[in-house]
């Protein structure tokens, strides 16, 4: 553990910078005996609104958490796991200078000590008739029934060995009119061997191109790479590369779906398709994925869409990630100048498994910072989504940046690795990658197009400096 002190002063400096939440207090609590919190008045409404959404059957979790048998069978377990804060799985940071999220789920220090005490005073149930009802969900899925369920067209076979599985799979949809998306839900059936799933929307005439090619970071471009020796391929993977930009969204591992903020939907315009480009990781057992998406349209046509600014761009592919085994603290730095205003709207981050750290702030031009996520357990289990409070604006001339901090070290908890080895950039699960995303909305439809172009001239900076370096590094004697 010698090498957690960093992280463990970083975590004192959050829990030092800790904002109040509002709380049930033990001593405003409703129930009768102020010092001994019951079910029913007290932690019956903490679990429902925090945990059940997960913890109930069909759903991620493993076991439901919907009643007071279900509570009480886990008691001492759950104040273990919550104050540990494994449990519920929330992490982004509340510091002083970061923003505040939407449908924060971190239990307060308050609410902690409420479920220890409960505990520890045998878990009383309290008057019952008083207790809220469990909450009841319409359907399997987290945000309702959806407008469009699909299911994926064919089973993938996802080997018990071998390397990772990249799979673009069209779905036929080929609407009539525009619509708008709000949200995309995802239920794998191998929920264990999905890495991740990435949602991009094409022209339905052009989606049986994609085939089978790779989507991701730099191995189409130019036409090389395993994509474009299929054939054809190239040239389509490209303007879905581009659409990455535009995407609708994706499903990682601990995500929690959301709707995007009010007045905010992606454009899905009339006859598309909907392409899914699963990454699969077999996982020791055979397994078949064949999972199903919901997707939610607006009701009415959004006033904006967002465009996703990631810092590195790419996942990183252009930033030279190589990384020592053995080294505990491996950075990358990109930083990235907004050439137009946005209104910012959430943020997320992307890494593998040694990734331990990683923060996003935005330095504004009249000289002020604003935080935009700051993790410092990375854990590649619960990525997620993060939507401000309270949408914030960023001039143009605001400098994003990004920094991510990389554990290859046996102390790293989610080392994968034994003997530690040297680990570069790449698509396979125990590569790396690395890469935060602000989910931001221009002013104008010409912002949004100077704001790709810029991203994409970014990009191409970062590649070019990444081929002379390589040209060097060939070159010169080791
Ligand atoms: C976003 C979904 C989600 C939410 C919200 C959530 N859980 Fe979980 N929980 C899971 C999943 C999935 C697991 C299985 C273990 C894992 O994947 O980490 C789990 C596992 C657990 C475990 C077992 C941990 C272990 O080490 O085996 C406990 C205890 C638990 N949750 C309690 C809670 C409590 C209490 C809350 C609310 C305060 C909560 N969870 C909220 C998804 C969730």
């Amino acid at each position: 553990m010698k090498n957690r002190l960093p992280f463990a002063l970083a975590m004192l400096t959050a829990l030092l910078a800790f904002r109040a939440q509002p709380t049930v207090m033990l001593a405003t609590s409703p129930s009768t005996n102020a010092a001994a919190p019951t079910y029913a008045a007290d932690i019956a409404p903490l679990i429902y609104k925090n945990c059940s959404v997960c913890h109930r059957p069909g759903q991620s979790a493993p076991f439901s958490l919907l009643s007071y048998d279900d509570v009480k069978k886990r008691g001492e377990f759950i104040v273990k796991v919550t104050a540990r804060r494994a449990m519920p799985p929330w992490h982004a940071l509340t510091a002083t200078g970061f923003e505040e999220f939407r449908d924060d789920r971190r239990l307060s220090d308050q609410e902690l000590t409420m479920l220890k005490t409960w505990v520890e005073a045998g878990m009383p149930a309290g008057d019952m008739s008083k207790a809220p009802k469990a909450p009841t969900y319409e359907s399997g899925w987290a945000l309702g029934t959806p407008d469009l369920v699909l299911t994926l067209p064919n089973t993938i076979n996802i080997p018990a060995e071998g390397a990772d599985l990249y799979r673009n799979i069209v779905l036929p949809i080929d609407q009539a009119d525009a619509k708008w998306i709000t949200a995309i839900d995802f239920a794998p059936t191998a929920r264990r061997e999905v890495h991740h799933a990435l949602f991009f929307t094409g022209a339905a005439n052009m989606s049986s191109q994609i085939g089978d090619n790779d989507l991701l970071p730099g191995l189409n471009l130019g036409g090389g790479g395993r994509g474009g020796r299929r054939g054809g391929g190239s040239a389509a993977a490209a303007t879905a590369l581009d659409a990455a930009w535009g995407g609708v969204g994706g499903w990682v591992p601990g995500i929690t779906p959301k709707f995007f903020p009010d007045g905010i939907a992606q454009p899905f315009p009339a006859h598309s398709n909907l392409v899914v480009q699963l990454h699969l990781h077999p996982s020791g057992k055979p397994q078949q994925e064949r999972g199903q998406l919901a997707i939610y349209f607006a009701k009415t046509p959004p006033a904006r869409s967002l465009t996703a600014v990631q810092v590195p761009p790419m996942f990183g592919y252009a930033a030279g990630i190589d990384i020592p085994a053995g080294e505990s603290s491996y950075k990358i730095h990109d930083s990235y100048v907004l050439p137009v205003d946005v209104d910012a709207f959430g943020v997320r981050g992307h890494a593998h498994y040694l990734a331990r750290e990683m923060k996003m702030v935005a330095k504004l031009p009249d000289g002020s910072t604003r935080g935009l996520l700051w993790i410092n357990d990375w854990d590649f289990g619960w990525q997620d989504s993060y939507y401000y409070k309270t949408p914030f604006h960023l001039p143009k001339g605001t400098r994003i940046e990004t920094d991510i901090t990389y554990d290859n070290t046996p102390a790293n908890p989610r080392q994968p690795n034994s003997p530690v080895k040297r680990v570069k950039w790449g698509r396979e699960s125990f590569d790396e990658m690395g890469s935060m995303t602000l989910m931001a909305s221009t002013m104008t439809a010409n912002d949004g197009d100077a704001l790709r172009t810029s991203m994409n001239q970014h990009f191409r900076q970062q590649l070019l400096v990444m081929m002379m370096g390589r040209g060097r590094g060939s070159r010169a004697p080791q």
